[in-house]
This record gives structure tokens, sequence and C-alpha cells, in this order.
């Protein structure tokens, strides 16, 4: 009997996707350029399952059911292009090609085009979850040549988490890289999340002077709120973790934030498709500050920067910054949402954004109960166009507004820096202002540059210059957007 997959690259997310598979009675061809890590594999975690091993790619492409599917679970950039540069000659018109890694989505575009004209599918796919995740149950985004996707479905949609209805965390995103676009969004929301939840561990650390098992405890208890996801319940876990000498092991955890770049890819596609996506970006400038460290250190000597005490009641501040961490979170999840619709718009993807809140619900680092609220806003409107005009959202924004401006306010008085919890308010306070100070801005790019400007009271798309100084003469620059 011939296998049903092939999996190429055998690390851990690759060996835990193959038992995945295998759990779910699927025959998993593996293989991987050093030989030994096959064997080492076959004769390890793969011992007494199903699993077949191919020491070369024509061995594991013989060893394929047509038309034959091989995943790709290595890393992303010119790996993924040598591979595919290899496979295509032993391959035939309808097979397929599937790249489960964190691609950016602009490649897996190229890729599909340029193997539609050979006759090969390909699919790139978002997988979520860490190695866990790929073992029981990751989030699957997959998007590329809609042919390949019912042969492919089944399995993934096997292998992926499932939602407490028992839905799969698994569907078609759409054409080209849309699958790994969203699974950028995804990222980026990650960045987001983890951002937030940072601000306020700091404020109250700094802020409050709270222990790390008080912090502790509030995080347990956020996680039985609205808050319920993945991240806050690993930061309490985090926080009440101790190092060998009883102390947090956090505290001794050097304070410089790393990062593989697909948080960084999604403030830079923002910027392309003019999509304010404020807090994402900021929490990407936040790990880019938080890496400079020794000037942090010089600095703070330098302005002889004081301890930042909150006074007031504990209480009472540890409940208004839940309110702003949520707060926030919904602004990113909506400016997160707002980039995706931008995107399905520009490329014709036709996202179903309640499908990705579906795909984010379960196996993903973003998994939260937060994800099904979303997806309920877009089964009311699936083209809604903020997240939090939808009433649910709305009610919370509107609930928390007063605790998020003390909170912001607060860590603005005292200097605890929380970029991504106030930029989320001030792109808020911007977005619900009908009259922006930007006809001020109008006005000087003409006066310097004759860039002209609309007017309020004549039709859109009528422009209108001034010779501001008698000066700078009648002739205006044509209008264009970069
Ligand atoms: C996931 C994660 C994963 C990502 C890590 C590290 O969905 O399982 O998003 O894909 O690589 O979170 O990302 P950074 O190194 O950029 O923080």
């Amino acid at each position: 009997m011939k296998g049903d997959i092939g999996v190429i690259g055998l690390a851990v997310m690759g060996q835990n996707l193959i038992l995945n598979m295998n759990d779910h009675g699927y025959k998993v061809v593996a293989h991987n350029r050093t030989a030994e890590k096959v064997d080492d594999f076959l004769q390890g975690p793969a011992k007494g399952t199903n699993i077949v091993g191919a020491y070369s790619l024509q061995e594991l492409v013989d060893k394929l059911e047509s038309p034959r599917k091989i995943m790709l679970m290595v890393r992303a950039g010119d790996v993924v292009d040598s591979f595919i540069d290899k496979l295509v000659p032993l391959l035939d018109k309808g097979d397929i090609i599937i790249d489960g890694g964190n691609t950016n989505f602009p490649d897996t575009n190229r890729r599909v085009a340029a193997l539609k004209e050979k006759g090969i599918h390909f699919i790139g796919s978002g997988v979520s979850g860490g190695e866990e995740g790929a073992r029981f149950g990751p989030s699957i985004m997959p998007g590329g040549s809609p042919e390949a996707w019912p042969f492919v479905k089944p399995i993934f949609q096997a292998i992926s988490a499932k939602t407490e209805n028992d839905e799969p965390c698994c569907d078609w995103v759409g054409n080209d890289g849309a699958g790994h676009f969203v699974k950028m969004v995804h990222n980026g929301i990650e960045y987001g999340d983890m951002q937030l939840i940072t601000e306020a561990y700091q404020f109250m650390k700094d802020g409050l002077g709270m222990t790390h098992d008080e912090m502790q405890s509030v995080f347990i208890e956020w996680n039985k709120t609205e808050l319920n996801s993945y991240l806050v319940e690993i930061t309490s876990d985090i926080l009440g973790y101790k190092d060998t000498d009883g102390e947090p092991l956090v505290e001794k955890i050097l304070d410089t934030a790393g990062q593989k770049g697909t948080g960084k890819w999604t403030g830079i596609n923002a910027l392309d498709m003019g999509i304010p996506l404020t807090l994402i970006t900021e929490s990407v400038f936040a790990r880019c500050l938080s890496s400079l460290k020794d000037q942090r250190v010089e600095a703070e000597e330098l302005f002889g920067k004081k301890e930042s005490i909150v006074e007031g009641d504990k209480q009472v501040w540890i409940e208004a910054l839940r309110q702003a961490l949520l707060a926030s979170k919904i602004i990113s999840y909506a400016q997160g949402f707002m980039l995706m619709r931008e995107a399905s718009n520009e490329n014709g993807w036709d996202l179903n954004y309640g499908n990705v809140a579906l795909m984010w619900r379960g196996g993903c680092i973003i998994r939260s109960a937060f994800l099904s609220n979303i997806r309920d806003a877009y089964d009311i409107d699936s083209e809604l166009s903020f997240l939090g005009s939808d009433s649910y959202f709305k009610g919370i924004l509107e609930n928390s507004m007063s605790a998020w401006r003390k909170v912001a306010a607060k860590s603005m008085e005292v200097g605890i820096p929380m970029p991504s919890m106030t930029s989320a308010l001030t792109f808020l306070d911007g977005y619900t202002t009908a009259r922006l100070p930007a006809n001020l801005l109008q006005a000087q790019r003409d006066y310097f540059g004759a860039h002209t400007y609309e007017r309020v009271d004549k039709p859109k798309g009528e422009f209108f210059h001034t010779n501001w100084t008698g000066k700078g003469g009648d002739v205006s620059s044509t209008t264009y957007n970069s």
C-alpha cells in the first residue's frame, strides 16, 4: 500500500506532524536530507507505527499514492525553492506540494503561479501551535491552488485542533499566498497580545509593587474572564515558576526580545497597504527598543529615571488594568482584521473572516475564548469594517473607556512605558473623531509644495491649489498616492 502523504523535514515540527497524521490513520512517508535523521526517527518516535522512510526524493515520490501530496516542513526561504526545484522533475501533473513553514506570503504567490505553469499544485499553509500543537492538533491555514484542497482537506482537518463544538481549526483560506498571509497576521496579533500582557506585568510589578505570586494570581483570575487565552494562561505559569534558588526565573531572563520577522512583515505590509495597524507595529518596535539594552541602561542613569510608583487602591488598579488590556486587545484584532480585509480586496482572495477566527479558536498561539465572539461578529455582518462596531465589542470598549484612560494617563504620569495600550486608545480616539487635523496638514503640503487639497464644500476628487504667499505661483503639482 502506497503512502497517503510525504513529509520532508524531520525537525521537531515535521516529526510531530507526521506522528499526528499517523495517529489519524494516514500512512506517511518521511524524508530528510540527512539519511541518519530518517533512521533516528524510524527507530525512535516512529517505531511501531505505520510511518515509512524514504532516503531520496525519488524513493519518496515512488512510495506515494497519486495525486502525490508532499509537505515541506523545512526552513522558509531558499531551502523551499531548492526542494521544489528538485521535486518538480520527479512529479506528475496534478501532484501537490505543500509548504508548511512560516513563509513570507509573496514567496507563496510566486510559487503558486510558477508551479501552475508546470501543472503542479501548490499550497502554502500556516501551521501554528508550536511543537505540542503539531503533535496533538495545530491550527492550520492553507491557501494556494484551490484544485489541491479536496485532496489535502481530509488529512489536514483530521489532524488539526478542534473547537469546543468539534469544528476543525483548519479551512481553505483562499488563493495564492492567502494562507501564509493569514498566518502572518496571526503572528502579528501574537506579537500584540504578548506585548499587551507584558505592559500589564510591568505596571503591576513596577507601579503597584506586586510580588510574582500576586501577579500570578491576577493572571489566573483574568484567565476566567473574557481574557481567557493560552497566552494569559502561560503567563500565569511563567510568573509562578521559580529558579533553583527559589526566586522567580522570569527576573533572571535578559530583557531583550528576539524576533524572527513575521511581526515585522505584518507591519511592513500594513504600511504598504495604508492600514493603521498601530498596535502590532508598536509591539514590533517595543521589541526593537528592548534590544537596545546597553543604551537603555546608560540612558536610565543619564536621565536619572525615578521609580514609577502608582498610588491608590491596588484592587481598583488591577481591575482597571484588566479592562485596559481587554479593550486594547479588541483594537489589536480590529486592526488585524482591517488589514486582512484590505488584502482580501486588493488580491481578490475573498477571505471569510468568521472562518479565520474559527481557525484561530484552537490550536494556535493566540487561541482564546474571545475568537468565538469575533466569529459571531462576522456571522452577523460578514463585511464588518471595524470589529469595534459590533455590539458586543462596542459594549466592552465603552464600558472600559474610563479605566483604560486612567491606566494610560497614569502610565504616562509615572513613566511606565505602555506603547501598545496607549496607542490602541489613541487609535480609537482617532477612529471615532469625524474631523482630524489633516486639513491643516493638507494646507501645509499645498503651501510648500503645491500638492493641492480637496474642499469640504466641493465634491471629492476636485483638487485646489492656493498661492499662499502670493509668490509661489498658481501651478500645482500632480496628485498621486505612492
Ligand atoms: C506559531 C508561532 C510561531 C513563531 C513563534 C516565534 O504560530 O506557532 O507564531 O510560528 O515562529 O511564535 O516567533 P518570533 O520568534 O518572531 O517571536
